[in-house]
């Protein structure tokens, strides 16, 4: 049981977890703010994430994407979907957030990704390349979360086990 404060949310988990329905969803439940953490970067940048992976590389990506964390991380009420490599670079700043592991099996997270051309580091290959992301970040993922949460489904399902897990977590 985590006795971190739950109103400042981040939602973690692989590329096509579902971070940014769940947590757009969640958001409203609990009548917080919602931010998903890749929309605000292409807001702030006015670039796609696409074009900045490809015209300034990883590396200027990932200080952009904590850049961006680190001024939206000391807000309330707010539940933020984080991009699947934000936990990579950014564990400090992750501690001072709930952070709620989405976990989806990998079959269906390639299935998932196989519809979204918008992911720069899923653009081909996806089987192999997902399974190798799968694999470098697992432990990465569990360390990070302060609750997990089985998301290969059902979304409305998904809602009930973090809406009840927080719940349950309160008291
Ligand atoms: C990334 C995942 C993407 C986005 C960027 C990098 C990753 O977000 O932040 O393409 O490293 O896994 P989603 O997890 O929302 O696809």
């Amino acid at each position: 049981m985590s006795k971190k404060n739950k109103t400042r949310i981040c939602i973690i988990g692989m590329p096509g977890s579902g971070k940014s329905t769940i947590g757009s969803i969640l958001s409203e439940k609990l009548k917080y703010r919602f931010i998903d953490l890749d929309n605000e970067i292409e807001i702030n940048t006015g670039l796609k994430i696409k074009e900045i992976f490809k015209d300034m590389g990883e590396d200027s990506f990932r200080k952009i994407e904590t850049d961006t964390l680190n001024k939206l991380i000391h807000k309330d009420r707010i539940v933020i979907s984080t991009g699947g490599g934000t936990i990579i670079k950014n564990e400090e700043i992750l501690k001072k957030s709930y952070n709620i592991l989405l976990n989806c099996k990998l079959n269906e997270l390639i299935k998932r990704a196989s519809r979204n051309k918008n992911r720069p580091l899923l653009s081909s290959n996806i089987e192999s390349k997902m399974k190798d992301l799968f694999n470098e970040r697992k432990e990465l993922y569990n360390k990070i979360a302060d609750l997990k949460i089985e998301a290969s489904t059902n979304i409305t399902e998904t809602i009930a086990d973090i809406l009840s897990s927080l719940e349950n977590d309160y008291k």
